[in-house]
C-alpha cells in the first residue's frame, strides 16, 4: 500500500474512533431535549476533526494506544465545538452558517446556543475525569485543557480578537505582527497546542520532548489561523461551510489585512519549514504529525 493511502486510512480510522466517542458522550439523553439537540447539532456531522487527529498522531508517535487517546481526542473537540458556537453568536462574529448548516443560535435560539456551548465545555472535562488512565495523567490533562481553553488561552484570544475588531486592521503597521501573532496563538493556537500536548501526556513524554512538540504545534497553530484568514478571502461559502468574506466586512485583525495575501502565503511557507525542523528528530514516527501540519497549510475548508 502506498504511504499516502496508508496514512489516509490511519487518519480515517482515528476520525471514526472520535466520532464514536462523541456519539457516545452525546447520547446519554439526560439533557433536556432542546439543549441535547443543540449540543448534537454543534458537534456531530461535520468538521475536519483536526484537533482529535493531532491527539492521536502525537500520542501514537510516542507509544500511546489509540483507545487510551479517545477521551482526550473527544474532549478537545468538545471544547472546540463550544468555542465555535459562541464565536458565531450575534454578540461575537454574528455568523449564520457553520459546517454547512445553520449556526446553533439560528437553529435553536441564542439562549440555547449559549447553554449548549457551556454544556459542551463541561462535558469535555467530564470525559477527561472519567478517562481510563492514572490519576496523575488525568490531572495533567485536565490542567492542560483548562488552561488552553480559558483566559490564558482560547477565551483570552477571543477577547483580543473582539478588542481588535473594527480597529482599521487593514492599516495596522508591520510591528503589529507580533500582537497579531499573539492574538492568533491564543484564540486558535492554544487548543491546537493542547491537542498535541494531550497526546504527549497520555503517552507519558518528558519535558524536553514536550518543548520540541510545542515548537511544532505553535507553528501549526499560527499556520492554521493564517490559512483560515486566507480562506475567508479566497474560499467560497459552499466549500468552506461557513460564510466567506466576513473578516474584511467586519474589519477583523487578520494576517492578510496586515501583510497582504502574498505576505501571508510567504509566512505559511516559513511555518511549514518550522514544522519540518521541529519534527525532524522524530524521523518516521512524525509522519502523521507532518501530514497534519501540511494539511493546516493546504486545506481548502
Ligand atoms: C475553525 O476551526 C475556527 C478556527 C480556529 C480557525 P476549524 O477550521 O478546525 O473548523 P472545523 O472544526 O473543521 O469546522
Ligand atoms: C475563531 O476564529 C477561533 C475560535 C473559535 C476560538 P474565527 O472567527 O476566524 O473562526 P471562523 O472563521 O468563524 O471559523
Ligand atoms: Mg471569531
Ligand atoms: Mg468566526
Ligand atoms: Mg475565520
Amino acid at each position: 500500500m502506498p504511504e499516502s493511502s496508508e496514512a489516509a486510512d490511519r487518519a480515517a480510522g482515528w476520525r471514526a474512533r472520535v466520532e464514536a466517542c462523541l456519539q457516545r458522550a452525546l447520547s446519554l439523553g439526560t439533557a433536556p431535549s432542546r439543549l441535547d439537540a443543540a449540543m448534537r447539532h454543534a458537534t456531530l456531522d461535520g468538521g475536519k476533526r483536526m484537533r482529535p487527529l493531532l491527539v492521536y498522531a502525537a500520542g501514537t508517535a510516542f507509544g500511546a494506544t489509540e483507545s487510551s487517546l479517545d477521551a482526550p481526542a473527544a474532549a478537545v473537540e468538545l471544547i472546540h465545538a463550544y468555542s465555535l458556537v459562541h464565536d458565531d453568536l450575534p454578540a461575537m462574529d454574528d455568523d449564520a452558517l457553520r459546517r454547512g448548516k445553520p449556526t446553533v443560535h439560528v437553529a435553536f435560539g441564542e439562549a440555547t446556543a449559549i447553554l449548549a456551548g457551556d454544556a459542551l465545555q463541561s462535558l469535555a472535562f467530564e470525559l477527561l475525569v472519567e478517562a481510563p488512565a492514572s490519576a496523575d495523567i488525568r490531572v495533567a490533562a485536565l490542567r492542560e485543557l483548562a488552561i488552553a481553553a480559558g483566559a490564558r488561552g482560547m477565551c483570552g484570544g477571543q477577547a483580543l480578537d473582539l478588542a481588535a475588531t473594527g480597529s482599521a486592521a487593514g492599516t495596522l503597521a508591520l510591528p503589529d505582527a507580533m500582537a497579531l501573532q499573539r492574538l492568533h496563538a491564543l484564540k486558535t493556537g492554544a487548543l491546537l497546542r493542547a491537542s498535541v500536548r494531550l497526546g504527549g501526556i497520555f503517552a507519558g513524554i518528558d519535558a524536553a520532548t514536550t518543548l520540541r512538540m510545542d515548537a511544532f504545534a505553535d507553528a501549526l497553530g499560527l499556520a492554521f489561523q493564517i490559512r483560515d484568514d486566507l480562506l475567508d478571502i479566497e474560499g467560497d461559502s459552499a466549500t468552506l461551510g461557513k460564510t466567506a468574506g466576513k473578516d474584511q466586512a467586519q474589519a477583523k485583525a487578520t494576517f492578510p489585512a496586515l501583510l497582504g495575501i502574498a505576505g501571508s502565503r510567504q509566512r505559511l511557507q516559513e511555518l511549514a519549514g518550522a514544522m519540518r525542523d521541529a519534527l525532524a528528530p522524530l524521523g518516521a514516527r512524525g509522519a502523521m504529525l507532518q501530514r497534519l501540519g501540511q494539511q493546516a497549510i493546504d486545506r481548502v475548508s
